[in-house]
């Protein structure tokens, strides 16, 4: 098809384009997994494996077939196009990269993009399960070709909750420890996967309640909150105010429980 920066694509062409990069590029993760692969530090907790960038190519390579004049921002890379488009791609190749490096069989591709700045289609794959969480705006989220809801949980006291933490934890005393320890008493029960993107998605199929965390990146979210949103969920940031993929942090919920989500982390800690 012809491509300028500017050229107006019909979303499920967009989101067509997204599975088939997910999908290819979950291969390429079970491939490394099975077959073994290097890791290296980028601090003592933050790990990158060949998978993360063979993965991230593979990606990068479908997109480009189909729309060479789109941006990509994708998280090994950064920003790959050098001209201004309308279409933003949001990639994150390897979301979960602890996890898999230590053979945890929870991680998935996050693919988000954005037409004009506004979230347009969200693809997360998790190639361990074969679970193909997507969404087009304004026609619903799917999960392997099944309609999601968020769930009905209205009080905090029944929610199965979720959160994970930066790789900066060691270092500042803004580590959502102090969240974690007041939601661990306030939740019916409170999990840490290891892969935002799942956790977004995993709100949305109504097997969380709710998520939150205080230090994510614009592709831990980009995806999942297109997803979110259109399985009836709401995402804010801390203040409920509204929310931006290009700011930290993240409320996630089914929407019942948001209020008293924001209450626990308005609560100032114990002196
Ligand atoms: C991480 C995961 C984790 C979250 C971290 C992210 P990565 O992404 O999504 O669940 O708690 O904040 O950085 O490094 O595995 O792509
Ligand atoms: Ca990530
Ligand atoms: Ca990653």
């Amino acid at each position: 098809m012809s491509d300028s920066a500017d050229t107006h694509v019909p979303l499920d062409l967009l989101l067509s384009t997204a599975v088939e990069a997910a999908r290819a590029a979950g291969a390429v993760l079970q491939r490394f997994a099975l077959s073994g692969f290097r890791v290296e530090h980028k601090n003592p907790i933050n790990l990158v494996t060949d998978a993360d960038y063979a993965a991230e190519q593979c990606v990068i390579d479908h997109i480009r077939r189909r729309f060479p004049a789109h941006h990509i921002l994708a998280e090994e890379r950064g920003s790959v196009a050098q001209v201004a488009s309308r279409y933003h791609w949001i990639i994150d190749p390897l979301d979960g990269t602890t996890n898999f490096a230590h053979g945890f069989p929870f991680y998935g591709v996050s693919i988000g993009i954005e037409e004009d700045g506004r979230g347009v289609v969200g693809v997360v794959y998790d190639p361990a399960h074969d679970e193909l969480f997507s969404a087009q705006l304004g026609a619903g989220a799917m999960l392997n070709g099944r309609s999601l809801r968020v769930s009905a949980t209205s009080m905090l006291d029944r929610a199965l909750l979720v959160t994970g933490f930066a790789y900066d934890i060691r270092d500042t005393p803004d580590n959502n420890l102090d969240h974690f320890s007041r939601f661990a008493l306030k939740a019916q029960g409170l999990r840490r996967t290891g892969s935002a993107a799942l956790d977004l998605c995993y709100v949305a199929a109504g097997r969380f309640d709710g998520f939150w965390e205080v230090k994510l990146n614009p592709w831990d979210m980009a995806a999942g909150v297109v997803i979110l949103k259109e399985a009836g969920g709401t995402v804010t940031d801390f203040s409920g105010t509204g929310h931006s993929i290009y700011q930290p942090q993240l409320v996630a919920s089914n929407g019942r429980i948001h209020h008293a989500m924001l209450a626990v982390l308005r609560e100032q800690p114990r002196p």
